[in-house]
């Protein structure tokens, strides 16, 4: 059973400390977690944002997509994460549909905070939801963009496919990291996106940027538990890696906590994403 409650020798990471981690060229490491247990297994392991990300309509509840995941079900797993939680920051999925306009991103954002106990929450989208990003600064709700592919719009988009190859898009997503920096966003969270692009990204803002098939130059690393531990369902994506499997052909120690342990190693030592994982 892992100890919950904080452990006062360590400082809590904040939005500061991971702009401090960017400015000294310093990766840190985000993972997907849904519950207590793991987000405390995720801790000693030495994750700095704990992130409760709306992927656990896929994991967790087994839809095909993240579409149905609705703002109650996510305040309720981040209340559990939160409960767990010592030092790292909280991060918080805002659902399909619930920041369609700036006053409903408001009182969703609102519940993430108060009643899930999120310190920032994430969303999804382009220019469209610039202003959205703005209201919530202005409120002090701190804010994760994420641009390239964006699983609440699958749908429309057709299928789960890099963003940006063309030059026109490259330019756009350029342009929209800008303009969510501008409107308050601390965080960019960019996925599947082609390595350079995400290079230029990271290089031309001063928040930090959180790579998920993004190649390797992003302030940090996020995946998802399950691939990471080898159990999702279905088939998994190009850019996660299966680090349990790994350490079966290569240490003794075969445990939950040692396949995070080694994925944040890799990440620091800046080991992951490996070229079969990245995206030209
Ligand atoms: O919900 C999620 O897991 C995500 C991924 C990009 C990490 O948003």
């Amino acid at each position: 059973m892992p100890s919950y409650g904080s452990d006062n020798s360590k400082q809590a990471i904040t939005i500061n400390s991971l702009k401090k981690m960017k400015q000294a060229g310093e990766k840190f490491v985000v993972l997907t977690v849904y519950d207590a247990s793991f987000a405390a297994v995720l801790e000693n392991a030495g994750v700095e944002v704990l992130f409760t990300g709306d992927s656990l309509g896929m994991v967790i509840q087994g839809h095909e997509t993240t579409v149905p995941v609705t703002v109650d079900h996510m305040v309720y797993h981040t209340s559990l994460v939160s409960r767990a939680r010592q030092q790292a920051l909280v991060m918080s999925d805002m659902p399909f549909m619930s920041f369609s306009d700036p006053l409903r991103a408001l009182d969703n954002a609102t519940r993430l905070m108060q009643e899930g106990g999120a310190h920032i929450v994430k969303l999804e989208g382009g220019g469209d939801v610039v202003q959205v990003v703005e209201k919530l600064a202005k409120h002090g709700v701190p804010v994760c963009g994420h641009l390239g592919l964006q699983p609440q719009s699958v749908h429309k988009l057709g299928g789960y496919r890099v963003q940006g190859r063309e030059k026109e898009a490259a330019q756009t997503m350029i342009d929209e990291a800008k303009a969510m920096q501008d409107a308050g966003a601390d965080l960019l969270l960019l996925e599947c996106v082609p390595a350079s692009l995400a290079k230029t990204i990271t290089e031309t803002l001063s928040i930090p940027t959180i790579g998920i098939g993004a190649g390797r130059d992003c302030d940090a690393q996020v995946l998802v538990l399950y691939d990471v531990l080898g159990i999702s369902l279905g088939l998994r994506p190009k850019f996660s890696k299966d680090f349990m499997a790994d350490l079966k052909g290569e240490t003794n120690e075969i445990s939950v906590e040692a396949a995070i342990r080694a994925y944040v190693q890799a990440v620091k030592q800046k080991q992951f994403p490996a070229e079969q994982h990245i995206f030209e």
